[in-house]
């Protein structure tokens, strides 16, 4: 991969806190002033914000419900570009995090600069709480994708600065998190001739090398021994040998006796459909469809950044689905890792087959959690348009509790069944089941049931579908196409107690 395209994913961004209220020269340092106030303002707030009688005049004709309300200029040396937003403390965070999407792009769209934000006239816990997710709306909102033009764009905002708390927020967990979101979505944006298995996999050996990971890489060679029939079948069309199933573990230092958590992602290079081959409009933005290990890439690095206290796997599963001479038919019959044998319909449906053996390896370490991401089904689509991602699991108890962790940190997922009623639509003439059904809808249900059969049981799993993977316009506080769905999400499973602990108490 071109050097020069490496994104610089050790770096982490400083942001600075102004305590107190700040005054009128404080305000002269950036160019760039966001400032949010409640919906229903009190009187008394304009007499806190600089030149407020005026931006009160010019509130009055403010369009509504647009964020910002309005965009002026304070009168000094820097011409201080403001952007005043008016917020309903009651929305949702989906709603709070869309509304500082809308404040960011704002900003990026000026010369930009510095940047300060300004949260005021809120209770403290509310300030801090949507601080805290305007800041990680400016994060990623900052953040350039690769691009190839002659002329590159270059970041906007130079700084960050928050002003006006009255106390220091801890912002390390913010940064890791849009961290791991930036480098997601960098790697799905990238074209799979940039980003093909070799440089993919060469990247992630020098992310295990600066981050003290360890890695085993399992190329064509050891799967044989290992019988990952269900993965090769898959990457036996490919041109080269560079496919590969990669583990990747974060242990952290001077803990004992914590959690083995296992991340496991879809990562297809590039699909075509395979020898069913898809039409263009299907195959348009297949390099996407390694979305899935790039968060779980995305969330390895964030866990690291916030040296969170748990152990995790990170297993990736990394081909592409192409056609020719060697590539798998409807109706082969191959045998995975865990000795099922699966009759091949399919080609397209090469997700479910490259993670059934990568989720059989993870189950084998018995982590007392594991999670999958994958674009995995073009139903999950239709079902739940781009606005939400299905999730699916083993742990009927868990379906309320994600749902929820979905709603309160506004990256949503939205639950689906699967089991036994499903799994006979799988059964197979020839074979121990059949890697989909020829026809009969509901596929995203009958994907996550085959992925269930690979799953050692007893051991919690949950399986992302990923439909919103891209979102014309953004996501939530994403301002892209391509969203990074998913880090932010499974950061805010680990920290619930709910679900690794099995408790009924909801955080740490
Ligand atoms: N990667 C696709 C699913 C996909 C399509 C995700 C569009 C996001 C956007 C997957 O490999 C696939 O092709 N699935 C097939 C399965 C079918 C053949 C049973 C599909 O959904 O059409
Ligand atoms: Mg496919
Ligand atoms: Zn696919």
């Amino acid at each position: 991969m071109n050097n020069q395209l490496i994104y610089n994913y050790k770096k982490t961004q400083r942001i600075t806190q102004l305590l107190g209220k700040p005054k009128i020269s404080d305000l002269e340092k950036y160019n760039q002033l966001i400032i949010v106030i409640p919906k229903k303002e009190s009187k008394s707030i304009w007499n806190l914000i600089p030149q407020g009688k005026k931006i009160k005049e010019l509130i009055k004709n403010y369009s509504k419900g647009s964020s910002p309300a309005i965009t002026s200029r304070l009168k000094n040396t820097k011409q201080t570009s403001l952007h005043i937003g008016l917020l309903n403390s009651k929305l949702e965070a989906f709603d709070r995090l869309a509304f500082s999407r809308d404040m960011i792009k704002s900003v990026t769209q000026e010369k930009a600069g510095s940047l300060a934000i300004w949260v005021l006239g809120f209770e403290t816990d509310f300030q801090k709480k949507f601080t805290e997710e305007i800041l990680s709306a400016a994060l990623v909102g900052q953040f350039i994708l690769p691009s190839f033009k002659s002329k590159s764009p270059t970041q906007k905002i130079t700084s960050i600065s928050l002003i006006g708390l009255d106390k220091k927020m801890i912002t390390k967990d913010i940064v890791a998190e849009s961290d791991g979101n930036n480098l997601t979505r960098w790697l799905t944006a990238l074209p799979s001739n940039k980003l093909d298995a070799d440089s993919y996999i060469n990247l992630i050996e020098q992310m295990s090398n600066d981050f003290n990971w360890e890695i085993d890489i399992f190329r064509s060679d050891d799967l044989k021994k290992m019988e990952a029939g269900a993965f090769l079948a898959v990457s036996q069309g490919n041109d080269n040998n560079s496919a590969a199933i990669i583990k990747l573990k974060y242990k952290p230092s001077n803990i004992e006796d914590s959690k083995l958590i296992s991340l496991i992602g879809k990562g297809i290079i590039f699909d075509t459909g395979g020898t069913n081959l898809k039409p263009f409009n299907s195959m348009l933005e297949m390099h996407i469809d390694m979305n899935g290990s790039a968060v779980a890439l995305g969330s390895l690095l964030a866990i690291t950044k916030q040296k969170l206290p748990i152990e995790v796997d990170c297993w990736l599963a990394i081909t592409e689905n192409r056609t020719g001479p060697l590539a798998y038919k409807s109706q082969d019959v191959v045998k995975a890792a865990n000795g099922k044998t699966i009759q091949t319909i399919h080609t397209d449906a090469e997700g479910r087959m490259v993670l059934a053996d990568t989720l059989y390896f993870a189950s084998l370490e018995k982590p007392d959690f594991m999670i999958d991401f994958a674009t995995l089904t073009g139903t999950c689509v239709s079902a739940l348009t781009n606005n939400y991602s299905g999730v699916f699991t083993n742990q009927p108890y868990m379906q309320t509790i994600l749902k929820e962790i979905g709603e309160d940190c506004g990256e949503r997922v939205w639950p689906f069944p699967i089991g036994s009623e499903f799994l006979v639509k799988l059964k197979s003439e020839t074979a121990d089941l059949m890697q989909c059904a020829p026809a009969g809808g509901g596929d995203h249900i009958l994907a996550a049931t085959f992925l269930n059969e690979f799953v050692e049981e007893d051991i919690p799993w949950v399986h992302i579908d990923l439909s919103s993977a891209t979102n014309a316009g953004g996501l939530a506080h994403v301002p892209t196409k391509i969203t990074g769905f998913g880090v932010r999400y499974l950061l805010n499973i680990l920290k619930d107690n709910r679900i690794l602990n099995n408790n009924k108490s909801k955080s740490l």
